[in-house]
């Protein structure tokens, strides 16, 4: 068999809703580049990735006006969620990887990601047999609400991570998990729910999700190195 590659799958046929704005997400400017192109950069700058693939929605106007990167490959063939967009990606390239090769799903969503984050998250998981993810071990008091937003009680935060991406398993045996039929929002619970503990790898607070529009500030503090 041969050595496992690392290739990068980036989901990016979302619409941006809760952040409004008159483009997708993806495209906002941060700092005068947009973030996809942010994301896109950093897996080109990381010599480990043998390759990179964008999924993209097939009406999506915006993709064209990126300039082409090395290495990279866009596929026009997002679905109506991310699971769907992730699942039409890994079709779409399998002809060009093998089912022991190494998928790290990143969000196009999160530009805060560096070359040491990926660099970690391979060096950790790269000779587990399942996989992994990184995460952020979850720092504040927990609370379960009731129906009416009161707190009913307190949730130990023992053990508790909130889910980043990259998220790294094997070609085949994801396509498996996302295709075996429950509705997952990330790759990982998708992998557990076939019996199987992705390993937890601490990312970073940088990496976090761009979702609403007071977001865009931070990430660019980040992006700049003030944060
Ligand atoms: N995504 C995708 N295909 C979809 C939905 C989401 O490829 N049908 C991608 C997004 O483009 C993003 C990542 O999955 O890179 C994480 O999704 P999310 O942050 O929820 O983005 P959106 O779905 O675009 O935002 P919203 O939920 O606010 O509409
Ligand atoms: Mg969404």
């Amino acid at each position: 068999m041969n050595v496992p590659r690392f290739i990068a799958l980036i989901p990016a046929a979302g619409v941006g809703a809760r952040m409004g704005a008159t483009v997708p997400k993806q495209y906002a400017e941060l700092l005068a580049k947009p973030m996809i192109e942010h994301v896109m950069d950093t897996f080109v700058d990381c010599d480990q990735i043998h390759q990179i693939f964008v999924v993209v929605s097939a009406d999506d106007a915006y993709i064209d006006d990126i300039p082409t990167k090395p290495r990279t490959q866009i596929l026009r063939c997002g679905g109506a969620t991310r699971q769907a967009s992730v699942t039409n990606g890994l079709q779409a390239m399998q002809s060009q990887v093998d089912p022991n090769d190494w998928i790290l799903v990143h969000d196009a969503a999160r530009p805060g990601l560096t070359v040491t984050l990926i660099d970690k998250l391979i060096a950790a998981v790269k000779d587990d047999p399942v996989g992994g993810l990184l995460a952020l071990p979850v720092v504040d008091t927990i609370k379960r609400s009731d129906a009416h937003g009161h707190a009913d009680h307190t949730v130990s935060r023992e053990h508790l991570w909130a889910a980043q991406t990259p998220q790294m398993f094997k070609h085949a045996q994801l396509l498996i998990a996302l295709q075996s039929g429950s509705h997952v929002t990330d790759e990982a619970s998708a992998i557990e729910a076939l019996g199987l503990k992705p390993t937890l790898v601490e990312g970073s607070p940088r990496n976090f999700k761009v979702t609403l529009p007071h977001d865009v500030l931070l990430a660019e503090l980040y992006i700049k190195g003030i944060a």
